[in-house]
């Protein structure tokens, strides 16, 4: 898309606000005084520009993808970025935004945050930039025209790193206390290690994908605005609150790279972060039959030996499991294992479990080596609400090394797990954090635990 234009001067908010004020046409004087004392008060000075986001681009040492969304009045956003140490923004460039309408969250069944039924009321300008030519291992700031927060990215290039890795908060806004625990254990995180890099997620940031609101709220918690995001769908990130889903909702509100399978573009994509290819799946279009497995499949094995040379570990991600963390029983480990053992896959991440786990680093079913198989994860939940409770291991203790949920419910089924994984990335090694609040509110860190890792292409034993 658009990069490395030319700089051109920068309108400033109040430029593009006296540009987009909305007339009120055939109405009387009296009427148009009461919107302008009333209405137009209630449009908050900052409203028409949310779901800001700084996705991944391919090389992500130099290519970094934002997107946002905008009033459909906003037709001309732009943005404005430069590093993060150029105070003055002296040396800024602004981009102009592409942006195309998005209707497919209008009229969705959902909910307001006091717990009304109501339908989502969201045609908006859906914007991109995809940015190119960045310094690696920089750090930059960024604004939207008509909006006055300074956002921040760090480009790739630094030869080790650390992700934040969070999973399955469900974001609602009628219980905003899921939110608010999400928040809690990312700070714990982030004061514990705090030169993160850039935030994962396993999915399931919000209850229902198609309640637009929701995505809002998430993409207003402070990481948005404060790291590069990536992450996989979720089936709750699929998910209408009523008859199906859809992968649009995840696209619409994410810029991701369009380097996916026909019909998988911006949901399930690729990127290369220092010397790691991380790969993204989408379960709920696995699921569907045993040729839509085959599919993604065919499609990482092709992703993994177009980009040879531009890597030296794999890891893959996806939304379901890879074990049931009530018991040990194989979930998609099974559906992934061959795919691991053939390409030599370092890492793979998954989530939706509710209960974290660590596997030993494992081949063939067996457990082997560190560098000679894949360590096989799955993030915690973090609204402290829908946990699920781990239990003794009745299947494939011989494969799990470690595994955690809270084991205080927070009603009958489910436990209150507060929890997120620090993940640091050296050349030959790779360090887990489990980190997590417990039932007295205090931070604790569980499961320290560093591998050291092979290259990809490192001949099998
Ligand atoms: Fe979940």
């Amino acid at each position: 898309m658009i990069s490395n234009l030319p700089a051109i001067t920068p309108r400033t908010g109040n430029e593009l606000k006296r540009r987009t004020q909305p007339s009120i046409p055939g109405r009387s004087n009296l009427t148009l005084l009461a919107a302008l004392l009333l209405g137009f008060a209630t449009t908050s000075a900052h409203a028409e520009i949310r779901v800001v986001t700084a996705n991944p681009g391919e090389d992500c040492s130099t290519q970094i993808n934002i997107g946002w969304h905008a009033d459909l009045e906003e037709t001309s956003c732009a943005l404005v970025y430069t590093t993060k140490g150029d105070e003055a923004w002296a040396n800024a460039i602004t981009v102009p935004g592409a942006s195309t309408q998005s209707d497919v969250f209008d009229g969705i069944d959902s909910k307001t945050p006091d717990g009304k039924d109501w339908k989502e009321e969201a045609k908006f300008l859906d914007y991109g930039v995809n940015l190119t030519g960045l310094k690696p291992d920089t750090e930059y700031k960024y604004k939207i025209t008509g909006d006055d927060e300074t956002r921040y990215f760090k480009t790739a290039g630094a030869s080790e790193f650390t992700f934040l890795w969070i999973s399955d908060l469900h974001g609602y806004t009628p219980i905003p206390s899921r939110v608010k625990n999400f928040n809690s254990v990312v700070d714990a995180a982030l004061k514990i290690e705090p030169s993160v890099d850039f935030v994962f997620s396993t999915g399931d940031v919000v209850a229902w994908g198609g309640s637009y609101s929701f995505w809002v709220d998430f993409f207003n918690q402070p990481f948005a605005a404060n790291y590069l995001y990536a992450d996989v769908i979720g089936n709750h990130d699929w998910m209408r609150r009523r008859n199906g889903g859809s992968n649009e909702y995840f696209d619409v509100t994410h810029n991701n790279p369009r380097n996916g399978y026909a019909g998988q573009e911006g949901v399930c994509y690729w990127f290369i972060y220092g010397d790691v290819l991380i790969i993204t799946l989408n379960n709920e279009e696995m699921k569907t039959s045993p040729e839509a497995e085959a599919a993604a499949k065919t499609w990482a094995a092709s992703v993994i030996e177009q980009q040879k040379g531009k890597y030296k570990r794999i890891f893959i991600a996806e939304h379901y499991q890879w074990f049931d963390g009530r018991n040990g029983r194989t979930s998609w480990y099974g559906n992934w294992k061959d795919f691991c053992d053939t390409h030599n896959v370092t890492l793979a991440l998954s989530g939706n479990n509710h209960v974290y786990q660590r596997t030993h680093t494992l081949r063939a079913d067996q457990v082997v080596a560190d560098g000679t198989g894949t360590v096989y994860m799955v993030a915690p939940s973090a609204d402290g609400e829908r946990g699920v409770k781990a239990g003794p291991l009745t299947a494939n203790a011989d494969k799990l090394a470690y595994t955690y949920s809270s084991q205080e419910h927070s009603n009958e089924k489910e436990v209150k797990t507060i929890a997120c994984v620090l993940v640091d990335v050296t050349p030959d090694s790779i360090r887990t954090r489990l980190v997590y609040i417990d039932e007295n509110k205090q931070v604790q860190v569980a499961d320290d635990h560093t591998i050291k890792t092979l290259p990809s292409d490192t001949p099998t034993p």
